[in-house]
């Protein structure tokens, strides 16, 4: 993985597997609050992405379908406990709104949807084709940008903004680099 300077992480070309591998990680590591801006032609793997990043979530990617038709669509909250010592814990994981503006024509109608009103600190947001919202989003988010380069495999760039997604990044780097160095052994 590649970092530039101005905290643009090149993820390279990656094959399906690694893609959703890193999507996953990625929603491991969300604590909620965070928005996550995708970016990318038809089929580069949006919604791909946000499945994958659902499972990290706890949530089942299969119940994550597309919003394309009702723009929004939402994915409660999960707890589960931790039973592995003697005093068992609720460990509460984000929900996830996942939004598609494809179908959202003006910036009026976009604005109707109040889309910084679903943004709270137990929630994840995940937006397709975010053009028209991406002047309007707060920290922390994540910029996304996916392109095909074969049928097979996607380049990955990815851009934190806010502190908070920045040490995310890191983090999420030093895991990559350990894995790589692992398989490399
Ligand atoms: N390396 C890869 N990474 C991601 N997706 C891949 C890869 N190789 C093949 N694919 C396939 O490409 C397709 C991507 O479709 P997906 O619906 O995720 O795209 P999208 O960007 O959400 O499209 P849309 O703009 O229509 O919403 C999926 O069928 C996925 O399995
Ligand atoms: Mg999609």
């Amino acid at each position: 993985m590649e970092r530039g300077a101005e905290e643009i992480y090149e993820l390279g070309e990656l094959d399906l597997r690694e893609f959703e591998r890193i999507a996953k990680k990625i929603g491991e590591m969300l604590e909620g609050g965070e928005t996550v801006l995708l970016f990318g032609d038809l089929g580069s793997g949006k919604t791909t992405f946000v499945k994958s990043m659902a499972d990290g979530l706890g949530i089942d990617r299969d119940y994550v379908r597309s919003p394309t038709f009702n723009i929004v669509n939402s994915y409660p909250r999960l707890s589960s406990r931790k039973e592995d010592n003697e005093n068992p814990v609720e460990v509460e994981r984000p929900g996830l709104i996942h939004v598609d503006l494809y179908r959202v024509e003006s910036e009026e109608e976009m604005l109707d949807l109040a889309l910084h009103d679903l943004v709270d600190l137990d929630t994840v947001v995940a937006v397709e084709w975010p053009e028209l919202y991406v002047k309007y989003v707060s920290q922390p988010y994540l910029i996304v940008r996916l392109e095909h380069c074969d049928e097979s495999t996607r380049s990955v760039r990815i851009e934190p903004h806010g502190r908070k997604m920045k040490s995310l990044l890191n983090r999420l780097v030093t895991i990559i680099n350990e894995d790589e160095r692992r398989e490399g052994e």
